[in-house]
């Protein structure tokens, strides 16, 4: 049996990617997502049912994890989704969803898995952030906040776990033409009748413009398994295009107010369908 990687999020988009990546690359795959509850949706016998807003999902998995390899040699948590909204109009109810699966289900992941990575001596974690995790864009709170959420845990952890042998890694990606829209929900109260409606309807537009003109998953995928079989893990794995690397960089730079007046302009432009092949800033 090659490298053992378990992954959560693994049944579609950069997720899935990084798991056939890592297949092709001779690693053993355990793969979690909700949608692998249904035996069609399975495509080998390594995929097991996890929702990781559930303790009890979480423990199931890991108990039939183990049984299939063993302690992992690697943790990836990818299971992501996204939320539409303005900042004042989120209910509670849709930003813990967001929180929960985002956040606290790397947290949980966590706590399962790292007392068997130290008690082994070694081991390595990694989480999807995003480029929403080093900044942020109008209509993205609830997800940009649960992103630098795991930005600020990683840069603790990997402190603290170092001296038991285990590495860090916090993937970064840009857009990428992956999201499936099924996980990416408009909040409830983003109606005409919204004062925010007019610049949600263009910052959106702008954003599912930026998605579907992407970088490519598949790249994404190999990438994440490049680095892990490098040996010493990258800290932080930033993938996307110059224009984002390059918002990122302004963002450490610029005062705030410049790059909010930036930001925000560019979310607030109008689309064109017709300039759909051009590069794009975020
Ligand atoms: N696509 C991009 O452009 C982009 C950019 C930056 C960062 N990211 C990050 O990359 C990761 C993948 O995103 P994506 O857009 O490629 O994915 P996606 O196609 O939207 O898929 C999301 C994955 O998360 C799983 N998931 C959702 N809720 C879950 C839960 N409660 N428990 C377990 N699994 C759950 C889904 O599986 P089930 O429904 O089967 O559970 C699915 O496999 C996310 O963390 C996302 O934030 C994506």
């Amino acid at each position: 049996m090659g490298k053992c990687v378990w992954i959560t999020g693994a049944s579609s988009g950069l997720g899935l990617h990084t798991a056939n990546a890592l297949r092709q690359n001779g690693f053993t795959v355990v793969a979690g997502a909700r949608s692998f509850a249904k035996p069609e949706n399975c495509t080998d016998d390594r995929c097991l049912p996890l929702d990781v807003t559930s303790d009890e999902s979480v423990s199931a998995f890991v108990k039939k994890a183990l049984q299939m390899t063993g302690v992992p040699d690697v943790l990836i948590h990818a299971a992501g989704v996204l939320n539409l909204g303005a900042c004042e109009s989120y209910t509670d109810d849709e930003i813990r969803l967001v929180m929960e699966t985002n956040f606290f289900g790397l947290t949980r992941m966590v706590r399962q898995v790292l007392p068997l990575m130290r008690e082994k001596g070694k081991g390595k974690l990694v989480a999807f952030s995003s480029i929403n995790g080093l900044l942020g864009i109008p209509f993205e709170g609830a997800y940009t906040a649960s992103k630098h959420a795991i930005e600020g845990y990683l840069e603790c952890l990997r402190m603290e776990v170092k001296p038991f042998g285990i590495e860090v890694m916090t993937v970064e990606p840009g857009d990428h033409r992956s999201g499936s829209s099924l996980y990416r929900r408009h909040g409830k109260q983003m109606t005409p009748q919204s004062p925010y409606w007019k610049a949600y309807q263009r910052g959106t537009a702008v954003i599912d413009h930026d998605e579907k003109n992407g970088s490519d998953p598949a790249r994404l995928g190999r990438k994440v398994a490049n680095a892990l079989q490098k040996k010493r893990l990258p800290c932080r794995l930033c993938i996307a295009k110059w224009d984002q690397h390059m918002a990122v960089i302004l963002h450490d730079v610029l005062p705030v107010r410049l790059f909010s007046v930036f930001i925000a302009s560019y979310y607030s432009k109008k689309t064109k369908p017709d300039q759909s092949e051009k590069g794009t800033v975020l």
